[in-house]
């Protein structure tokens, strides 16, 4: 088939659809037995699509079964011929005969419809179903008789089908056509002459079927014609054109019609027989009649999908041979026997989370075989919150998003969409898309609480982990993985990080430093938690280190001040009362809390019966009256305790003088530096006098006697002029020798001890005491007393004090 005999037709007509992923429509027309490759059309022109578009989209053609006739080729944007279209094959006898397909195009989803209709070419004969007949005439056949023949059938169509029959010869009978009511034509032979048995009783005849194509095709069939003796009447069907409906899948053996015909015959000339004469192809074996009645009975199933109507031709044959013939159409009902057929065109499997609404997700095409009502579908989601079906005509539907995508929220979906016909009862199929939603780094970490408070208890040993903070994401992956960063601050001048550090993968915060309560009780910093995303998110947490105290200061007496080698006596006077306040122990914790609640005890007394110390205040107090046999001297052991865990201590000896004058005083504290160095060397000095005595006893008796007592003359002589005395009266208690001393030292207790259990601030009487200092040397004493005054504040106290002071030397 040469290009120039074809007729090529294009219909183009693009339809702007309220969905934009069906985008317009256009229409082909080439004619049938085309050769692979041969062009079709240029969709790409037509449609309006760039060449790059068709690449990018990979486009592609989709048809709903698997053959397809037609490809494009992207690279020109043309449709060719993929395989050769036999017309007959597609449509058989439907007029117009159109591929009905679709451009489908992917970034973003949509289609494109393309119809080609199938012209018709003149590729088929007319043929007969049988090529010999036989037909029993009788020789009384009256001119004009006719007699109905088996039709030809042409595949082609239109101009190409059937068109007309010649009979050769044509002396004795001619060829007839007659219309009928379904638009198609039977045939008769109608006879011209008289038969005459006797004459001629055989004729044989060719009937040609011709074509009306370009070039014209045609069919014979050989009429064989007996001539019989008389026979007046042929049957006589009591209609022309039988009508019966049956409906689709009905059983075999399902009556369909009876026809009935008479013959005004007597005998074997007036008894009919029925037959069916012609079915086309598509009928055969579908129908069969039984001879006698003229039942018209179902032999195999048929399927409205594939046939909707049937025309069968019947003949009534007489015992004479003559027939009559009649026609029956049978038209198929339509059950509602197909469920919708869903196909998926073309859907995505995984949607990112931002994607705006009104993505397309998936484009479906549903197609129901069955007509009418029992055909028309309707689809619907069952997630129709966050997706909606748009259908682009009754058979295209576009899945889109209908709102904001949140994989926290749902990182999948199974979408079901269910299509159902409108037929009673209705079918339905239906078909579940999966559809995964991938993480966009849209969540910030989140810490578990929004402040930290922890504890540490000083004195740690460096590196000790402290505690742990922890911040979720609720994105995924790389987007959720979170890391700890300590935020630059200072701390008491001192960059955080040198307190703390903050561990990376874990948020494990550890001690960098040992912390000491003393000297910072409390501090705080910010914790940045921020994920692995692009770009990275994050969020910060204060966190609050608490310095818990620990029992690591034992207390420090203040007063009596305790100095090495001088004594500092406080004089109580023999006509003290009862409850006579001899002095008071000042200490002090620089811890806090328990840890610096102090309690104090009488250790060791040289006569417990004479003093007492107050448990919480350190007074110490008489508790008889003080008689002429106690000793002047007087030694003091209190102990001052924390209240700790273990709780820690310190003593203090308090040297009580008790006394009325200096001079007996001055006596009795000379001995109390000396008389231990005494006990201590008696037994040696003993043992060695001994020894000198025996050994010179004998030899030197009248030398050393007298020797002996001018010694002794000497030695009181000596001793006298060492010792002078210097008495020391200070006229008011004050900054005498440039010193701060007692009334200063009380007032430094009344501030450092605020914090112990009971204030010192009721203290203020202590200092009305008389006060001893002897010292071995007084420049030593001097020093220290002046060391003193500088962690003293008040240079005047308002204390009215009454001391007797003392300062003795050597
Ligand atoms: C979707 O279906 C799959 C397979 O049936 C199942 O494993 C999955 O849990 C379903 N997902 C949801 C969100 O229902
Ligand atoms: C810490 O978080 C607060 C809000 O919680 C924010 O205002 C501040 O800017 C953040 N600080 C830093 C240093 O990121």
């Amino acid at each position: 088939m040469s290009d120039g005999t074809m007729r090529r037709q294009v219909l183009l007509f693009i339809l702007v659809l309220s969905v934009s992923s069906a985008l317009g429509q256009v229409s082909y027309s080439v004619p049938e037995e085309m050769a692979t490759g041969s062009f079709v059309g240029n969709v790409a022109q037509d449609l309006g699509l760039d060449i790059k578009r068709l690449k990018s989209g990979k486009a592609r053609v989709f048809t709903r079964d698997s053959t397809a006739y037609i490809e494009l080729n992207r690279e020109k944007g043309i449709l060719l011929i993929k395989e050769r279209i036999d017309r007959e094959a597609l449509c058989g006898e439907m007029t117009p005969c159109a591929l009905h397909f679709q451009i489908l195009l992917e970034d973003p989803m949509e289609f494109y419809s393309v119809t080609v209709e199938i012209t018709d070419v003149n590729d088929n004969p007319p043929t007969f179903v049988t090529s010999d007949v036989q037909l029993n005439i009788s020789e009384s056949a009256l001119i004009g008789a006719s007699f109905t023949l088996d039709r030809a059938t042409d595949l082609d169509v239109g101009r190409n089908g059937l068109k007309t029959y010649v009979l050769k010869p044509n002396d004795v009978f001619s060829v007839k056509m007659n219309s009928q009511g379904d638009g198609g034509k039977s045939v008769e032979m109608v006879l011209n002459a008289p038969l005459d048995r006797e004459k001629n009783d055989h004729l044989s005849l060719v009937l040609t079927a011709v074509d009306g194509g370009e070039p014209q095709m045609s069919g014979t069939m050989q009429i064989h014609i007996t001539v019989l003796d008389f026979n007046d009447n042929a049957p006589v069907f009591t209609q022309s054109v039988y009508k019966a409906s049956v409906p689709e899948n009905a059983p075999i053996g399902t009556a369909v019609v009876t026809v009935s015909a008479t013959d005004a015959d007597y005998e074997s000339n007036g008894r009919i027989s029925y037959s069916i004469s012609n079915m086309l192809d598509h009928a055969r074996g579908l129908f069969g009649i039984k001879r006698e009645t003229g039942e018209v009975i179902l032999n195999g199933k048929f399927d409205y999908e594939k046939k909707k109507n049937f025309e069968i031709h019947i003949r009534a044959t007489d015992g004479g041979g003559l027939t009559g013939s009649c026609k029956l159409i049978v038209d198929v009902l339509d059950l509602n026997d197909n469920s919708p057929d869903i196909h998926i065109m073309s859907k995505s499997n995984v949607i990112s989370e931002d994607a705006k609404p009104n993505t397309v997700v998936t484009m479906i095409n549903v197609e129901d075989a069955d007509s009418a009502e029992n055909g028309k579908v309707h689809c619907v989601t069952n997630d129709d919150n966050n997706f909606i079906l748009k259908s682009t005509s009754g058979k295209f539907y576009t899945l889109v998003t209908d709102s904001e995508l949140d994989r926290e929220r749902a990182a999948e979906y199974n979408i079901t969409v269910t299509c159902s016909d409108e037929g009673v009862p209705s079918l339905s199929s239906s078909v579940t898309l999966t559809l995964q939603i991938s993480d966009v780094n849209d969540n910030p970490p989140v810490f578990e609480r929004s402040s930290y408070e922890a504890y540490i208890t000083e004195n740690n040993t460096p590196g000790l982990s402290i505690f742990t903070v922890k911040a979720t994401d609720s994105d995924w992956n790389q987007n959720a993985r979170v890391s700890y960063i300590l935020e630059d601050s200072s701390v008491n001048g001192v960059p955080v990080s040198s307190y703390v550090s903050v561990s990376a993968d874990s948020g494990v915060i550890h001690a960098v430093r040992s912390f000491d309560y003393e000297q910072i009780k409390d501090f705080q910093f910010r914790v940045k938690a921020q994920d692995g995303g692009s770009p990275p998110l994050s969020s910060n947490v204060t966190v609050k280190i608490m310095i818990q105290d620990q029992n690591d200061n034992a207390p420090q007496v203040l007063y009596p001040v305790q100095t090495g080698g001088s004594l500092v006596a406080e004089m109580v006077p023999r006509s003290a009362d009862v409850g006579y306040l001899v002095t008071k122990v000042v200490a002090v914790d620089v811890d806090s809390g328990q840890n610096a609640w102090l309690s104090y005890k009488l250790q060791k007394a040289t006569d417990r019966a004479l003093f007492e110390v107050g448990l919480q205040n350190g007074e110490v107090r008489t508790i008889r009256q003080v008689t002429d046999k106690d000793a002047v001297k007087q030694r003091l052991s209190v102990i001052v305790e924390d209240n700790g865990q273990p709780s820690r201590s310190a003593t203090v000896i308090v040297n009580v003088a008790v006394a009325d004058s200096f001079p007996e005083v001055l006596s009795e504290f000379t001995d109390f530096t000396h008389d231990k160095e005494y006990n201590e060397n008696l037994t040696f000095y003993l043992v060695l006098a001994l020894a000198v005595v025996s050994f010179l006893f004998i030899t030197c008796v009248v030398v050393i006697i007298s020797v002996k007592i001018y010694r002794w003359r000497q030695s009181r002589i000596l001793y006298h002029s060492n010792l002078p005395v210097i008495p020391y009266y200070p006229p008011r208690y004050s900054d005498t020798l440039g010193t701060g001393t007692l009334p200063h030292v009380y007032n430094y207790e009344v501030c450092r001890t605020t914090d112990s259990r009971k204030s010192d601030c009721k203290f203020g009487r202590a200092g009305s005491q008389n006060v001893l200092i002897m010292d071995p040397s007084s420049t030593g004493t001097m020093q220290r007393i002046q060391s003193e005054k500088s962690i003293l504040d008040e240079p005047d106290s308002p204390l009215e004090v009454r001391p007797l002071s003392y300062l003795l030397s050597h």
